[in-house]
């Protein structure tokens, strides 16, 4: 359990709380690259409980600026992105990239241009990759340093990143991806889906997570949070570990299935009680397969809100109660892992009461990155020091693996981006 201050602590990230003033500080995914058309419609941004607008120049550069207009307020997401600019359709004041009124027409023309000049107009910095546009929204003059990820630097033909809309706190998202005892129940079904053999028998690592609800979990500090490795004895002396990187304060890189893509995952807070939930596949190697999707059902999905449709308390998620009986565990039939995740996420509540929590063994992963995040929030009060993303930090070298071993060896060893050859397991 948590005391109602560190929840509250963790969990308040508007605007002048220290957990919200903190996160402010990194570089986070705003939208999708593709989102935005040079001149096309800009796009409505949510982020730590504030309103802004995105949008693609002319000459294709983005500009991020706070949604109101900066005469009388009304929604630039409505204006005319025209001419290097977006012009407000209420008056006509236009306002560009970076961030400098460059017109206002209501003012006579003798002052008009000098008038426009003195608007001071809020605007971020931006940054494109991964196939996304990502935001500094945080009040240094020189941004942090960005996080160069894999995922940030491959062509974008290799990388997909797609959007969840999650109506609870960022944390219930995030300790939803710390937490990999849960495989084992909440997605037993999509387990056996995805892990028979060509035979029809179930693969062997499938069958040690599904005999295993309670894996060993062991760590290894990192400068950007931790390496955390779910160990679960299979047959024939062998283990199963699934090593997650844990890259605070909102990214865990999940083992990938299904050959070369592999996962990171972020939850973004858009206010207390809503959350972006980032899945960012990507493959090192080469394009993605888009012919892997269909096999997942991930195919079709509107990449900006994949989740759209999937209900909530006035139909339960679309939980099936006779498929439960039939012996389908969560009762969310074909609906993929997400779902699953996301149904239990909100049904905990907006923002979940953790002094109701009774941990356990499992439950090792997210108490650890809760302490991370409450020491790092405490520094940066103290100090304005930023946590993770020190020099020390090789983003690029951040990586997940899953691997079935002889039991003997040590998994801190494993290097992801080189592992032993029996690191076929999924
Ligand atoms: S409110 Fe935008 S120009 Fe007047
Ligand atoms: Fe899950």
């Amino acid at each position: 359990m948590l005391s109602k201050e560190k929840n509250e602590l963790l969990t308040r990230i508007g605007p002048a709380t220290p957990m919200g003033d903190m996160l402010r500080e990194y570089w986070v995914p705003a939208c999708r690259s593709a989102k935005l058309e040079a001149d096309g419609a800009p796009e409505r941004v949510r982020l730590f409980g504030e309103n802004f607008v995105a949008f693609r120049a002319t000459d294709g550069r983005v500009g991020f600026i706070g949604e109101g207009c900066p005469h009388r307020c009304a929604s630039m997401a409505l204006a005319r992105n025209e001419g290097n600019g977006l012009r407000c359709i209420f008056h006509g004041w236009k306002v560009n990239v970076d961030g400098e009124c460059v017109d206002a027409p209501t003012e006579p023309e003798e002052r008009r241009a000098a008038f426009a000049k003195k608007v001071p107009v809020r605007h971020h910095p931006v940054r494109e990759a991964g196939g996304l546009v990502w935001v500094y929204l945080g009040k240094e003059k020189a941004p942090p340093r960005f996080p160069d990820y894999e995922f940030n630097t491959v062509a974008d033909n290799q990388v997909r990143p797609m959007r969840g809309l999650l109506k609870c706190n960022w944390l219930q998202g995030l300790e939803a991806l710390l937490d990999s005892a849960h495989i084992t129940f909440l997605h037993a079904a999509n387990v056996v889906a995805f892990g028979k053999l060509a035979d029809g028998t179930l693969g062997e690592t499938s069958q040690t997570m599904l005999k295993n609800g309670a894996p060993r979990f062991e760590f290894l500090e990192q400068p950007y949070g931790f390496r955390e490795g779910a160990l679960r004895d299979g047959d024939n002396q062998k283990i199963y570990a699934r090593i997650r990187e844990v890259a605070l304060p909102f990214f865990s890189f999940i083992p990938g299935r299904f050959g070369g893509i592999a996962n990171a995952c972020c939850s973004i807070p858009i206010d207390d009680e809503n959350t972006a939930q980032w899945y960012i596949n990507y493959n090192v190697d080469g394009p993605i397969d888009h012919s892997r999707y269909s096999a997942l059902r991930m195919n079709n999905l509107n990449l900006d809100y994949f989740n759209e449709g999937m209900g909530g308390w006035n139909n339960m998620w679309q939980q099936d109660r006779k498929a439960m009986k039939d012996g389908y565990w969560s009762g969310f039939v074909g609906k993929g892992n997400p779902h699953e995740d996301f149904a239990v996420q909100e049904s905990m509540g907006p923002i979940v009461d953790r002094t109701m929590e009774h941990l356990g063994q499992a439950d090792l992963v997210i108490v650890r990155a809760r302490r991370m995040l409450i020491d790092a929030v405490r520094r940066f009060e103290e100090s304005g020091e930023i946590s993770f993303v020190g020099p020390d930090v090789n983003f690029a070298r951040i990586r997940a693996l899953a691997i079935n071993y002889p039991s003997g060896m040590d998994w801190t060893k494993f290097d992801a981006f080189n592992p032993p050859s029996m690191a076929a397991a999924e």
